[in-house]
């Protein structure tokens, strides 16, 4: 049984880290701000729903107060720093604010386990740190010094200075490049769930150029289970490593479009528009590192995780928990 912090364990991802770690007997304290980027409603409904499952410490504070951090720190046996502010288009209108929360954040974090060697470190990055890259798929060493957006460049400054951090001070740390993320909770201003939003509401669905574009999506449930073999893999076989945690293949923008439709039974109205800035053509993930060293393989398609997205989304509706 080890003792876990888990920054950002209110949100989507870490919540359903939260409650994997407690199902398998882990200590856990989770540090989230309810940061109001989204409903703070829901992430008051997420950490309900791992209080009906286990006991967890709660420590309500901000990544940036070097205060709160060392309280939800203190006798860890290691992080899980998933806090942060996520999302590409929001990330240009307030560059500043991703900088301050994902970069400065994740230094406290890190000077919070400062001479604890053995405390182990798992850090929540992206795939969008292979920026607007055309040749697919993308592996860990490819070129990562080109992002297109600010919230790619913190991500990949947050892995710089996990970095850093394991040269000077020892710790085992690996930095996870999560892949387009969906499945319950997902975030409200994310593809799949404002689409299936939209759909359901009868509203026409913004299609951002030519629906051509591509992603890899992952479902949560095999980003979990990538996060735990990370955690109990962190220092093999090498002290500092990162890894790409994607699906098991691409699905255009036109094609995701359809598979919600067909989940809720609906046609979906499209309203054409131009690329926006700061997103990327495609990403597509290169697993074979994660494959062989944690023993991670995407098990959902897309054509699987949608239909659980849309049952979950309908049955939260119901019960007054999304709009
Ligand atoms: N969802 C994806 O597809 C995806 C893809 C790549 C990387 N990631 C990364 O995974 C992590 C989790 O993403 P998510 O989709 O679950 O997002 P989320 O917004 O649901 O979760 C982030 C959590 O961090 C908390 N937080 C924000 N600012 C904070 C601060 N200053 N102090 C303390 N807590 C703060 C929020 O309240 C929230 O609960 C993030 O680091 C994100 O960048 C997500």
């Amino acid at each position: 049984m080890a003792s876990v912090l888990v920054t950002g364990g209110a949100g989507f991802i870490g919540s359903h880290v939260v409650e994997a770690l407690l199902a398998r007997g882990d200590e856990v304290c989770i540090l989230d701000s309810l940061d109001p980027f989204y409903a703070v409603a829901s992430k008051e409904a997420n950490l309900a729903r791992i209080f009906e499952r286990g006991d967890a410490r709660v420590v309500r504070g901000d990544l940036r107060d070097a205060s709160a951090v060392a309280e939800a720190a203190a006798g860890v046996d290691a992080v899980i720093h998933l806090a942060a502010l996520a999302g590409v288009r929001p990330s240009i209108e307030r560059p500043a604010d991703y900088w301050d929360v994902n970069l400065l954040g994740t230094q406290r974090v890190l000077d919070a386990i400062a001479g604890r060697a053995n405390v182990r470190f798992v850090f929540g990055s992206s795939s969008s740190v292979y920026g607007g890259r055309e040749t697919v798929p993308f592996h860990e060493d490819d070129s990562v010094g080109q992002p297109v957006s600010p919230y790619a460049a913190t991500k990949r400054a947050g892995e710089l200075c996990c970095h850093a951090f394991h040269v000077l001070n020892g710790n085992p740390v690996s930095c996870l490049r999560f892949f387009t993320v969906y499945g319950p909770r997902q975030r409200p201003e994310m593809a799949i769930h404002k689409f299936t939003r939209m759909i359901e509401n009868g509203e026409a669905v913004p299609m951002f150029g030519d629906g051509l574009s591509s992603r890899d999506y992952t479902y949560v449930d095999d980003i979990v289970a990538g996060v735990l073999a990370a955690l109990d893999r962190c220092g093999e076989p090498a002290g500092f490593r990162i890894y790409n945690l994607g699906g098991d293949g691409t699905t255009t923008l036109a094609d995701l479009v359809a598979c919600v439709g067909k989940g809720l039974g609906k046609e979906p109205k499209i309203e054409r528009l131009p690329d926006q800035p700061g997103d990327v053509p495609r990403t597509a993930a290169d697993v074979s590192r994660a494959r062989e060293e944690l023993g991670f393989e995407p098990r959902t398609a897309v054509s699987e995780g949608v239909p659980r997205f849309v049952t979950w989304y309908r049955a939260s509706r119901a019960a007054g928990e999304v709009e």
